[in-house]
């Protein structure tokens, strides 16, 4: 039994100095290699900074605003629908965030992902959907856009719009305009999402796997495609760049890709009592919403079908587990077509059905490429 004790004493002293000996190692990297601030050194510093440091408490510290309530930022609704969640049991309130420009790209997400219709009568569920939209940005055309967004929000009835500038600079101010609508207007949607409008949404799989959570009734839930130990971008020319001034430390807490996220209701509450005590002028809103949570000890959880930014690909097998992917503007409709054709879930239907999809995914997952969608590991799940 001594002896027991003392090999594995030695075992963890031994585990301890490697351990030692790797935070060395990355320190000296960190201090040698700094005048190269190249894209792999600057991820290799901030990733083990992200595992030397334990908390973030500093930074929303130092981010913290004493607002009075004449700086608090608001802005007026020009279009707004108070009512869209009164009285309702729902499961999802879906945001898209969309430019008043993006009049395509809406109409293409209504008849397909973002339609409530479909999702009420194929899976007996209550979604709702809005585009979170600001002011058009050219002064030129703006006037004759805001009357044809009028128009088009009497016909569909599914617009929110505030009075700012809508522009990527200000994409946190949306990002406040979302979750302040969803915690005054529909408090009781089970989970909250906040999707960009060249995404696509597999709905069906995405509520299906909702509702299952529902029941067991999930708290602390906040699920996407996580960035782990992300460095902001010192590139002055990138469209990404935050100053030190803004963010002085060399990683952001973990956070989902503002490209589609969801969170539970809880969540969506407490990110939204933090946005309020936090500098907003950080415009990467996903960067901003993870700052907010970390706040409140919230901890994003990966999903292996969220794609971030990549392409899904185009097979049965996948459409069967995705849940979102990007870019896709020309095909969405035939994506949601064939995606959501009863046909994909016979094709992996019955033990042969299961074993011919894995091996599917293996050989479509697993190879190696230079950008890929979901991870190889997703074909296991
Ligand atoms: C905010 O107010 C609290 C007390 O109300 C004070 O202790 C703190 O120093 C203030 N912080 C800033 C940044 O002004
Ligand atoms: C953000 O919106 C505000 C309010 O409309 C506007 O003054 C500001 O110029 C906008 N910022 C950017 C970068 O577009
Ligand atoms: C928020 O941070 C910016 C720098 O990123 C700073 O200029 C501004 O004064 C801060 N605002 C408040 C209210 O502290």
């Amino acid at each position: 039994m001594d002896m027991k004790m003392f090999v594995s004493s030695r075992r963890v002293k031994k585990w301890q100095f490697v351990q030692i000996f790797a935070s060395c190692f990355i320190l000296s990297l960190m201090v040698f290699w700094s005048p190269f601030d190249s894209h792999i050194v600057s991820h290799m510093k901030s990733y083990s900074y992200r595992y030397l440091i334990n908390s973030y408490d500093f930074v929303s510290d130092r981010l913290s605003v004493n607002r009075s309530l004449e700086d608090t930022p608001s802005f007026q609704y020009l279009i707004n629908h108070e009512e869209k969640c009164h009285s309702q049991d729902v499961l999802l309130l879906l945001f898209i965030k969309s430019a008043p420009e993006n009049y395509e790209r809406r109409s293409a997400i209504r008849k397909t992902w973002g339609n409530e219709e479909i999702v009420r009568f194929q899976l007996n569920a209550h979604i709702k959907t809005l585009f979170a939209l600001g002011t058009p940005s050219n002064p030129l055309t703006s006037e004759q856009l805001q009357r044809k967004l009028v128009r088009e929000d009497e016909m569909y009835g599914d617009i929110i719009q505030q009075d700012f500038t809508d522009s990527f600079y200000n994409l946190t101010l949306k990002l406040l305009l979302q979750f302040n609508w969803a915690k005054t207007f529909c408090p009781h949607a089970k989970f909250l999402m906040t999707a960009d409008d060249d995404i696509f949404v597999h709905t069906p799989n995405l509520v299906e796997y909702l509702q299952s959570l529902a029941q067991i009734g999930v708290q602390d839930f906040w699920i996407g495609y996580v960035h782990r130990g992300a460095p902001p971008i010192r590139d002055k020319k990138s469209k990404y760049f935050v100053s030190y001034e803004m963010y002085p430390w060399p990683a952001y807490p973990d956070y989902t890709s503002g490209s589609a996220y969801v969170v539970s209701s809880d969540v969506a509450a407490k990110v939204y009592e933090a946005s309020q005590t936090l500098n907003s002028s950080l415009y990467i809103d996903d960067v901003f919403m993870g700052i907010c949570a970390n706040k409140m000890g919230i901890v994003p959880q990966h999903h292996v079908f969220f794609s971030g930014e990549g392409k899904t690909l185009y097979h049965p097998c996948i459409y069967d587990k995705m849940m979102t992917s990007h870019g896709h503007v020309q095909d969405l409709e035939k994506l949601w077509k064939d995606a959501t054709d009863p046909k994909v879930k016979s094709v992996s239907k019955g033990l042969l059905g299961q074993i011919y999809c894995r091996l599917i995914r293996i050989a479509l997952l697993c190879k190696l490429r230079y950008m890929s969608t979901y991870p190889c590991r997703a074909a296991f799940v």
